[in-house]
């Protein structure tokens, strides 16, 4: 699975001369695409609603940030009260402002998951375990994720999010191991992976791309994927239902034949269970770079070719 432990000063990396960047890309897919991208479900028959978890991720969220990045967020708190969720006995936050980016957010009442997705880089996913003992997408805001999109996945189950994402090698290698390490994580052992992509860009020069805020395509990978609104018909594995109705047009990503268009797409994904709800909080904060720039640091480009070519088949295709 690729986890490692992580230490709790590490949960969420917040990158201050990315922050005002991805502020507005962020602000710009939840205003454009609202609940396609921020959603909290409610309950069903034997699966818990998402509410009081995503209350709970954005009272941590805004009290590890407060205290992790003072310079960079301040928070006004109510005065303590019992069972709230301020931390070592403090109040519970009211207000948290980010500073360089000049917002301030009002816990009481604004939306906690939309506020989580605007207080960090990262995008988020909330599971809760759902009375058979599997845990189910049930909360998240998935703004940035550049090949997935989250209505296709929120309120499945884990393993039916990376089987119908077709993740190679899952059924045959990950699906016993990670049911098990989601039943049995402990509040206090955090963990941490990373993975990697590639995707193209548009020309340097495409009007598009010149005018856009997000040029690297990190909100979604357009040259890579094609239309996001059309993305179900791009999917590897159509339903048969797409497959009868004819309308099924995968293409693989467009080859470019400049390396000045790649970049590398890397994930610092981090998992830890929330005290209070239980649930497991995902947390996946997408990094870009030219694969130009990282050829001119010593050893990466050996490293990388090397990498590349040790992928088994079905992960390179
Ligand atoms: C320890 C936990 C996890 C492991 C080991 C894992 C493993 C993987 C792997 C190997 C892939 C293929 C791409 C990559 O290497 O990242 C993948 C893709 C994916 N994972 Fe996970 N995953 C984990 C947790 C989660 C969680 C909590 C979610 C909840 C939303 C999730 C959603 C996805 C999605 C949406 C994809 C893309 C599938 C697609 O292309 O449609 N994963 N995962």
């Amino acid at each position: 699975m690729g986890i490692r432990n992580m230490p709790w000063e590490e949960w969420i990396e917040v990158v201050d001369d990315q922050l005002l960047e991805y502020h507005a890309i962020r602000t710009g897919r939840i205003t454009e695409r609202k609940e396609k991208v921020v959603n909290t479900l409610p309950p069903r028959i034997g699966i818990p609603g998402g509410a009081f978890a995503a209350k709970e991720l954005c009272y941590e969220l805004a009290e590890y940030l407060s205290r992790r990045y003072p310079d960079t967020y301040r928070v006004t708190r109510h005065a303590p009260r019992p069972d709230d969720f301020g931390w070592y006995g403090d109040g519970q936050v009211k207000l948290i402002t980010i500073f360089p980016v000049g917002v301030t957010y009002n816990l009481d009442v604004e939306d906690p998951m939309k506020v989580s997705a605007l207080l960090v880089e990262d995008d988020l996913a909330l599971m809760l375990e759902g009375a058979d003992g599997r845990y189910y997408f049930q909360a998240g805001a998935i703004v940035v994720p550049g090949f997935w999109r989250m209505v296709d996945k929120i309120g499945l189950p884990l393993d039916e999010i990376h089987i119908r994402g077709a993740v190679p090698q899952y059924r045959e290698k990950l699906h016993n191991s990670l049911a098990r390490f989601f039943s049995r994580l402990p509040v206090d052992k955090p963990v941490i992976r990373n993975n990697y992509f590639f995707q193209n860009v548009r020309p340097i020069d495409d009007p598009a791309r010149l005018a856009s805020i997000d040029p690297d395509e990190l909100a979604w990978s357009d040259s890579t994927n094609g239309d996001e609104d059309r993305f179900e018909q791009f999917t590897k594995e159509p339903s048969l239902e797409a497959q009868q109705s004819g309308k099924v047009l995968f293409q693989p990503p467009t080859p470019t034949d400049s390396v000045e268009r790649i970049r590398l797409r890397t994930e610092r994904q981090s998992l830890r269970r929330l005290p209070r709800s239980g649930a497991i909080a995902f947390t996946i904060r997408t990094y870009l770079f030219r694969v130009v720039d990282l050829a001119q640091e010593p050893g990466v480009p050996g490293r990388m070719a090397s990498a590349i070519r040790s992928w088994p088949e079905d992960v390179a295709s």
